[in-house]
């Protein structure tokens, strides 16, 4: 199997590493008019300025595609054209027409296609998911996500919520088990790019599990963490350590039959697992060798939940275009009075004028 790599930048040079240390792969080369800056190709002949060029060195049977998004549609175009299936990093595209056209592409040149969603392959996440569906923590609450972290220079195509909360939107799904039935977001620009910096998302899976996660790239330390919450306890993953923890709800009886209606949860037994580690961009590209290979269960993510991806990102940035701003709790600061705690007198306040001090602006 020939297999070469698009794009020799942050994620693509990992991919040039693993393709030329793959038994089952041969490297076919990589193309990047920029060079090999990162000094990850062996074999100096071995990486071309253009798809022409790489395509007329021998062919191709599949290429990952890791340029910058905006360039996916045309990479794909190009490399499928000669007959070679693609890996398209994540997000599928820039946006879900582009994501649309990528997949009829695709299918127009019958070749395989599947999104890099890496997370999926993250040792910690697939334990993780793997406790939930065998019912470890019993009917499911919440999917909580947290991706933030300084803002890595070199994206200039798209914003946070196209380029990283894209991951967090397939993880609840996957996590989850079920499609996204309603999400809102909000979004800030506090570094002044033309695209959003950090973002809040809430919304349900069609199960009725609520969701939310904040992603930024203004946190000066990087956090990767996924908490499932359910009636048992709940299951914490972190993505960068690839640690799993389960925190048990406590086995806390009440002899007290009058006070079983208000007994809440309480802290049980901590577990942290030991689990086997595997590099996630590997055990993402052995799962798209299986889908070449022809296994029907090969576990890559779709084309199609790759663009469902993106259309769950593109509603999230029109939800917060459209200013739909959950409603402001009024502080004591806004009162009228401290009896009425409203931030207009209404006629039925009895306060004293003299107590209008706590009014606001006053
Ligand atoms: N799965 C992940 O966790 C993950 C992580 C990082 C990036 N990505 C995705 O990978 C893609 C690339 O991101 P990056 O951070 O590596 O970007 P990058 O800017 O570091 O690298 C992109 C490289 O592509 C090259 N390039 C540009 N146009 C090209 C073309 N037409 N043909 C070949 N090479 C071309 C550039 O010279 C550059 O070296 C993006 O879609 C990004 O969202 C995914």
């Amino acid at each position: 199997m020939r297999g070469a790599v698009l794009g020799l930048g942050m994620i693509g040079r990992h991919h040039a590493r693993l393709l030329q240390s793959t038994p089952q792969v041969s490297f076919a080369g990589a193309v990047d008019p920029a060079g090999d800056i990162h000094g990850a190709v062996a074999n100096p002949a071995l990486v071309f300025s253009s798809v022409a060029e790489l395509l007329a060195s021998g062919p191709v049977d599949f290429a990952i595609v890791a340029v910058p998004t905006e360039e996916h549609v045309a990479a794909v175009r190009e490399v499928t054209a000669a007959g070679a299936s693609v890996l398209v990093e994540k997000p599928i595209a820039a946006s879900a027409a582009a994501g649309r056209e990528l997949i009829a592409i695709v299918e127009a040149a019958g070749v395989h296609g599947a999104v890099g969603h890496v997370e999926r392959c993250n040792p910690a996440l697939i334990e993780l998911r793997e406790r939930v569906n065998d019912d470890q923590l019993g009917e499911l609450f919440l999917i909580a996500t947290e991706r933030v972290g300084p803002f890595p220079d070199r994206i200039r195509d798209v914003g946070v919520v196209k380029d990283l909360a894209t991951h967090d939107l397939d993880l609840v799904r996957w996590l989850g088990g079920a499609p996204i039935a309603s999400l809102s977001g909000q979004t800030q620009n506090r570094m002044g790019r033309p695209h959003e910096d950090l973002v809040l998302i809430s919304g349900a899976l069609t199960s009725g599990v609520s969701f939310n996660s904040i992603v930024d790239w203004l946190s000066p330390t990087k956090v990767r963490r996924t908490r499932v919450l359910g009636e048992r306890g709940m299951l914490v993953a972190d993505t960068l350590t690839a640690d799993l923890t389960f925190y048990e709800n406590g086995a806390v009886g009440s002899e007290w039959g009058a006070t079983q209606s208000l007994r809440g949860v309480s802290e049980g037994d901590v577990t942290r697992y030991a689990i086997a580690r595997r590099e996630p961009l590997r055990v993402q590209l052995d799962r798209f060798l299986d889908l070449l290979g022809g296994s029907a269960d090969s576990q890559v993510v779709t084309l199609a939940e790759g663009l469902e991806t993106l259309a769950s990102a593109e509603a999230v940035l029109e939800s917060a275009a459209s200013g739909a701003r959950p409603h402001r709790t009024p502080r004591a600061s806004d009162a009228c009075c401290r009896r009425c705690a409203r931030q207009d007198r209404p006629a039925s306040c009895r306060a004293d004028r003299a107590q209008w001090p706590y009014r606001r602006g006053m």
